[in-house]
């Protein structure tokens, strides 16, 4: 049967050592192809036709500023009554900084230690402070990492936050694909996987379970956010205020766009639902395209920051997200069975996003945050968005590395 269904896909090169296996391995093996999702690698999954882009615009700071008593308000009132938690998205395999462990536990200091979970949950305290009410933290990790990163946050006391308020997940899988469509090897007995991106994770809490608690608590809302900003706010009093206050059925941070050609997405309007266009997707007319104020027509571009209401992705969890294919750097067994680390990327993993469940709201707030103060991504070794940059934005901010 398994065989049969490989030979259909042809696919059938991962069983080269088939022959050569013990019969635990055997089973392994036959056991994964059986159970792995192999419908990705049907191309028609590709991702869909973009609808009609328009403008999106967003609460700017000065109208933040404006309210911003009353919003931090009704946020502490929320997190106070227990409506709100918070989900980590710590799955990534953060390949381009080329980090082998989980990215938190990258250490950014330079005369003490100062990792990145450290520089999140002390941000998450200082919430828990103000509002003297503890968040649920949920934290997704991949097959890959979540030991490590489990170990790393216990034996570090989990920098301080309440150990009952964090659990953990563990995202799907995906296989991955060289350049020629082909299914690889990571071990004689195992075909190479990735984490599916960052869009499973509602998906997975429910397949793990945790939802569970998520159902048997008072929590309507969550927000959900990149492991990889140092200067990450989460559960912002003021961001959360701003959404329920504006009756809209979730939220984005935003950050004003640096100049008309930073590649970032940027919140839009789809076929008059919120959505994000990538910057790849945009013509030079949008880049260009100014609104009566002078600002740029799609200016506000997401830092991976979102407030989610439960009751609404309860309803969109059936509902099938665009996989896109991320060319990266991935480990195979090569035809001599030699396990290669490569130094460039060399094949496709499939993911879904999160910023595709925001087409599936029908309404979404973007809200302006200062850039300066809450973007200090960890993408790269050097250059933009990398160590070097987001060690300058922690110390503008007054925080000792
Ligand atoms: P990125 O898109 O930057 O991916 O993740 P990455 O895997 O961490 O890094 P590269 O591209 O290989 O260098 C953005 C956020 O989404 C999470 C990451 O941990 C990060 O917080 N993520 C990404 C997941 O949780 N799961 C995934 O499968 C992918």
């Amino acid at each position: 049967m398994v065989i049969d269904k490989l030979d259909m896909l042809n696919q059938s090169q991962v069983l080269r050592y088939y022959d050569e296996l013990d019969r635990d391995s055997k089973k392994k093996l036959l056991d994964q192809i059986d159970n792995l999702d192999m419908s990705v690698l049907d191309e028609t999954n590709a991702v869909e036709q973009r609808g009609e882009i328009k403008p999106l615009s967003a609460l700017t700071l000065q109208e933040v500023h404006k309210q911003k008593e009353k919003f931090n308000n009704i946020g502490v009132e929320a997190i106070q009554n227990g409506k709100i938690g918070c989900v980590l998205l710590a799955g990534g395999q953060g390949s381009r900084l080329g980090f082998d462990k989980p990215k938190g536990m990258f250490n950014i200091g330079e005369n003490k230690d100062v990792y990145i979970f450290e520089c999140l949950i002390h941000n998450l305290l200082e919430v828990v402070k103000k509002a003297n009410a503890w968040i649920p933290l949920f934290i997704m990790t991949s097959v890959q990492n979540d030991v490590d990163t489990r170990t790393f946050l216990a034996e570090h006391n989990y920098f301080g936050y309440s150990k009952e308020n964090v659990m953990f997940f563990v995202q799907e899988q995906l296989p991955t694909v060289d350049t020629q469509g082909k299914l690889m090897l990571s071990a004689k007995d195992t075909i190479s996987t990735a984490p599916n991106g960052n869009g499973g994770w509602y998906a997975s809490m429910v397949k793990s379970g945790v939802l569970k608690i998520v159902k048997d608590s008072q929590l309507e809302w969550l927000n959900v956010f990149a492991v990889d900003n140092v200067l990450q706010k989460m559960a912002d009093p003021c961001f959360i205020g701003a959404v329920i206050d504006s009756q809209k059925e979730s939220g984005s941070k935003v950050v004003a766009k640096a100049d008309a050609n930073e590649r970032v997405g940027v919140m839009c309007l789809e076929d008059g639902k919120p959505s994000i266009v990538e910057y790849y997707e945009m013509t030079d007319e949008m880049i260009h395209s100014r609104e009566s104020d002078g600002k740029l027509s799609y200016n506000y571009g997401v830092i991976l920051n979102y407030l989610f209401k439960i009751e609404n992705l309860n309803k969109i969890t059936n509902t099938k997200l665009p996989l896109h294919k991320a060319f990266k750097k991935i480990k195979y067994l090569d035809d001599k069975g030699n396990l290669i680390n490569p130094e460039e990327p060399n094949a496709y993993k499939y993911e879904t996003l999160v910023l595709d469940m925001i087409k599936l709201q029908d309404s979404c707030l973007a809200f302006e945050v200062e850039r300066e103060k809450e973007f200090a991504p960890v993408k790269n070794k050097n250059g933009v968005d990398s160590v070097d940059t987001a060690r300058a934005l922690l110390k503008l901010n007054g925080i000792q590395l």
